[in-house]
């Protein structure tokens, strides 16, 4: 039904993105709001807050903008900003109607209020003028979200209360936190205290030292201990704090996996009861389900929110196979086998949540076995899990990994941190398609935290690209606006530097690597490839005629166009040019990412021949292979001049192994 509103009022009215004017350095008047209204209508002339009255009855919002408004907005009965009540307007929408004389805003509930304010906010100039206007304006989607992982670096509560402001001026509505995993407990529980005063703390303080390091767990206090927590009282003030901005916050405690922390803490809860092994829970032990159950009946207290987020992500599920109780729980509950363990515990903690009037919301794994019938599932793997929830019935979260993810790289690596990988670019953000479902219920962003361990770099990682998921969420038509949209990235984007946050400079962008805008011309192009050693099958780049396409990769060798390797020698392909033919230089791209053991080769060899038997090296040389944080890309080349029909391009692994990626030989 609300669809359908926001179609008729669509169509009835000459309105939208088009007026909201974005000249950046011009000088001009500005009116910038993200996520974009659905309907904006420009009049001529301005409203001044400063100094007039505003009626308001909620005491709430009232003390929201008091405490929050950078201009002194009074309060009286009998004012010229005033804000009504009308149970015709949607949820979480508002209208705004601005003369030269009064600001009315309508409302049905405090969100749409609330959201008036955010927009009134950012059209407001720095002597409180809001431009004479018309809105109406309201949410396609009631899921709009952002998820912080605290647990691979816990950026603490000043953080989090920061990013709520943060996502309130973006009329985002859900605070997702990531509160555990391997690298720390980040909840304070009563029951269970050795979860903060042990699982809490670690060994190394980024991530990367204590995973490739020795993965230990501190008591709390230990010198150099790396780590924290949120107390219950800090934990309810983001509660409260975040319900003020209109934001509800969903918990996210893991399980069966992504749970080293806890049972190196309580090892009993795992198969064999040994500490450092495990990453899940043992689900044939009841004593499992009552830890759990007891976790989560404290993590109710504090957070009232209608979803608890309970993972589900991920698991190994190798100790199942071999544990007595596990065996024991897939024989009395006649499950298919120990894999079956991971929907048995998922349904069995769903049932316990629904018992408590709450519900859940999982990874995509769990619609692996059925998901239970009342979870939402929150997609981040590829679009057929969206098909398989929509079969299944049940309701949908978006926060797919290539559109949603924010530990990868959003600009050229070397201008960059170090980050997970991938390359996500803001227009990259804004582009993605929301299926239509009446099932979806909204979308969100994630960042994970592996690579990010300061909260200025989380900042600059998630804004603003943050700002397109507000958008998507808002349900603004993306499709051949990005343009426009970025200008009102970087308005906003200003707004934030100004406040305090590390926001990436859009203006700084340098964008896709060069290789990757336009098709090379070379002599090989169009030639068979006879490859002595396969690709590998997820990265094939489109197959054979991959290598001599003309099409070259970008920052990641997940965009489909670098061809892996990481069988035998790597990469060792002849290019049969079909006669023999006057070469002036050969070379490939190598890539290099050590994380997921990407390296550059340690040889490579490029031999020519023109019977495909006798083969005569133009270069065979060999490099040292170092290991770096980024992404590097290295180009082997041969020049001179010499005639062949056949050329073979070899490049060796070196003493890591790992993959070999080239996107393209050229051969001129
Ligand atoms: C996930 O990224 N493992 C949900
Ligand atoms: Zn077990």
């Amino acid at each position: 039904m609300k669809y359908f509103i926001r179609i008729l009022i669509v169509a009835f009215f000459v309105v939208g993105v088009c007026y909201l004017v974005c000249e950046m350095g011009s000088g001009k008047n500005q009116v910038s709001i993200i996520p974009a209204p659905v309907e904006y209508s420009a009049g001529s002339g301005t409203f001044s807050v400063c100094g007039e009255k505003c009626k308001l009855d909620n005491g709430q919002l009232r003390d929201y903008i008091t405490m929050n408004t950078p201009l002194d907005w009074s309060f009286s009965e009998d004012g010229s900003v005033r804000f009504i009540c009308d149970s015709a307007i949607v949820a979480e929408g508002y209208r705004i109607s601005v003369t030269k004389d009064s600001i009315i805003v309508g409302y049905s509930d405090y969100s749409g209020a609330f959201y008036a304010v955010q927009t009134i906010l950012q059209m407001m100039d720095v002597s409180g003028r809001v431009p004479v206007c018309e809105i109406y304006d309201f949410p396609k989607y009631e899921w709009r979200g952002a998820m912080l992982d605290l647990s691979r670096h816990f950026f603490g509560y000043d953080f989090v209360l920061k990013q709520i402001d943060a996502m309130a001026a973006l009329k985002l509505n859900k605070l997702h936190l990531h509160l555990t995993d391997a690298a720390g407990w980040r909840i304070e529980i009563e029951k269970y205290p050795r979860l903060t005063s042990f699982a809490a703390w670690r060994t190394g303080s980024t991530w990367k030292e204590w995973w490739f390091g020795d993965r230990k767990y501190l008591e709390e206090g230990t010198p150099g201990a790396y780590g924290g927590y949120l107390t219950k009282e800090q934990a309810r003030e983001i509660v409260r704090y975040a319900a003020q901005r209109g934001i509800e916050v969903i918990p996210e405690i893991e399980m069966p996996a992504h749970s080293e922390e806890t049972l190196t803490a309580y090892p009993e809860y795992s198969c064999t009861g040994e500490m450092y092994v495990h990453p899940d829970f043992c689900i044939g032990k009841e004593g499992t389900f009552k830890f759990l159950e007891g976790i989560l009946t404290e993590v109710m207290e504090v957070f009232p929110s209608e979803y608890i987020h309970i993972g589900g992500d991920e698991a190994g599920k190798q100790a199942w196979k071999s544990c007595p109780d596990c065996l024991e729980r897939v024989r009395k509950e006649k499950l298919e086998n120990s894999d079956a363990l991971q929907p048995y515990m998922i349904k069995r903690i769903a049932d316990f949540l629904q018992s408590n009037g709450r519900k859940v919301v999982g990874w995509d794994e769990i619609l692996v076995g059925g998901a239970p019938e009342q979870a939402a599932i929150m997609i981040w793997r590829g679009l057929e899990n969206v098909d398989e929830a929509i079969s299944q019935g049940n309701d949908i979260i978006l926060t797919p990994g290539a559109y949603c993810y924010f530990d990868t790289y959003q600009d050229a690596p070397d201008r960059l941190p170090e980050a997970m990988g991938g390359y996500l670019p803001l227009s990259k953000v804004y582009s993605y398609e929301i299926p239509d479902s009446e099932k979806i219920m909204g979308v969100q962003g994630n960042l994970w935290a592996e690579y990010v361990s300061t909260p200025e770099h989380a900042e600059m990682m998630i804004y603003p690209r943050l700002f397109a998921i507000a958008e998507l969420g808002w349900g603004t038509d993306n499709k051949g606006n990005y343009e426009q949209f970025r200008c009102r990235a970087m308005v906003h984007g200003e707004r934030m530097s100004e406040k305090g946050y590390n926001v990436f400079d859009l203006s700084e962008e340098y964008g896709q690597r060069k290789e990757f805008l336009a098709p090379i011309e070379h002599l090989a192009i169009g030639k068979k490839v006879i490859y002595n050693a396969p690709y590998y099958p997820g990265y094939t780049a489109g197959g054979d005629s991959a290598l001599v396409d003309g099409i070259r990769g970008g920052w990641t060798y997940q965009d489909e166009r670098w061809q892996g390797f990481i069988r035998r020698d790597r990469l060792d392909v002849l290019i049969d040019m079909g006669e023999v033919t006057d070469l002036s230089e050969i070379y490939a791209d190598f890539m290099q990412i050590c994380g997921p053991e990407v390296y550059h080769p340690a040889q490579v060899i490029i031999s020519v021949s023109d019977d495909n038997e006798s083969f005569t090296e133009l270069l065979n040389d060999s490099y040292e292979v170092v290991r770096d944080s980024g992404i590097t890309f290295k180009r082997v080349s041969w020049s001179g001049s010499c005639k062949a029909r056949y050329i073979r391009y070899q490049a060796r692994a070196g003493q890591f192994g790992g993959f070999v990626f080239t996107d393209e030989i050229v051969v001129k």
